[in-house]
């Protein structure tokens, strides 16, 4: 860092780094960065899906507890989520992004309860910024995250969510998809997400092809959901920024936008 002739703090370059799993959401805390929360299969691609139809928000929770009781106190929201991989009895939706259409969700709360995604989503609660981030959205979340990280002078984490606690593939070269979309000349990256950058640059032509033979896209087929896998690998379908604040997820307003201009 250097202080430039106005006196105020600019860091050289941003520094970009890699937490492997869910439970290490708390180390990117503790470094103060801006934080981009990635679970390609399922969970952020069902969260920027549900707010690209539409969804007021989405409530995430840790445990399916907490999304019962909050759905008991506003039985008009929906109740989604997902145990190995599978609706829990009662609940309105799953956590395929395909259910959450836009006449499913449109002007509606979602509580939201996933294996590994919403657990990572709340252990970065005490984040300043927590971004969501997918295939559908690389290049929106790189562009919100590289202004914010300027403007601030903090870095970019990302916290890859794993499926039960162990690495999952899909969410490392997401991880690459977004880092491409940032000026490479303005950033330090770790060596993981020097990695995660060469992985993606080297799969992208096949990125589906090479997402299905991870273990948590094989599963999905076994238990019957070959599409989400699919339609997750989507590179910028849906351009928009969903951002964790206050125990809920929001677009990012056009407001908050200008604001790193
Ligand atoms: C999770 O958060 O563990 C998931 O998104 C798993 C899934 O529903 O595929």
């Amino acid at each position: 860092m250097k202080k430039t002739k106005t006196q105020t703090l600019t860091q050289e370059k941003v520094p970009v780094s890699l937490e492997l799993s869910a439970k290490d959401a708390v180390k990117a805390v503790s470094r103060g960065d801006v934080l981009v929360v990635i679970d390609v299969l399922r969970c952020c691609s069902t969260i920027v899906t549900a707010l690209a139809n539409g969804a007021k928000e989405v409530i995430p929770t840790k445990t399916i507890k907490e999304a019962q009781a909050l759905h008991k106190k506003h039985p008009e929201f929906l109740l989604a989520g997902e145990r190995k991989a599978i609706k829990p009895k009662g609940f309105d939706l799953g956590n395929s992004p395909l259910e959450f259409s836009s006449n499913i969700v449109k002007e509606k709360h979602v509580v939201l309860t996933t294996t590994s995604g919403t657990k990572a989503i709340c252990l970065s609660k005490n984040a300043r910024w927590v971004l969501i981030g997918a295939f559908f959205n690389a290049e929106a979340v790189a562009k919100t995250a590289f202004e914010i990280a300027e403007k601030e002078t903090v870095g970019i984490s990302f916290v890859l969510s794993g499926a039960r606690g162990r690495f999952s593939l899909e969410d490392f070269m997401c991880a690459g998809a977004i880092v491409e979309n940032i000026p490479a000349d303005k950033i330090e990256c770790s060596d993981a997400v020097l990695a995660a950058s060469l992985t993606f640059q080297q799969s992208c032509r096949q990125l589906t092809k090479i997402i299905q033979r991870g273990s948590h896209a094989r599963y999905l087929k076994d238990i019957g959901h070959e599409e989400d896998v699919k339609f997750c690998c989507q590179l910028n379908a849906y351009p928009v920024v969903p951002v964790y604040k206050a125990k809920s997820i929001v677009l990012l307003s056009l407001d908050e936008e200008s604001t790193f201009s």
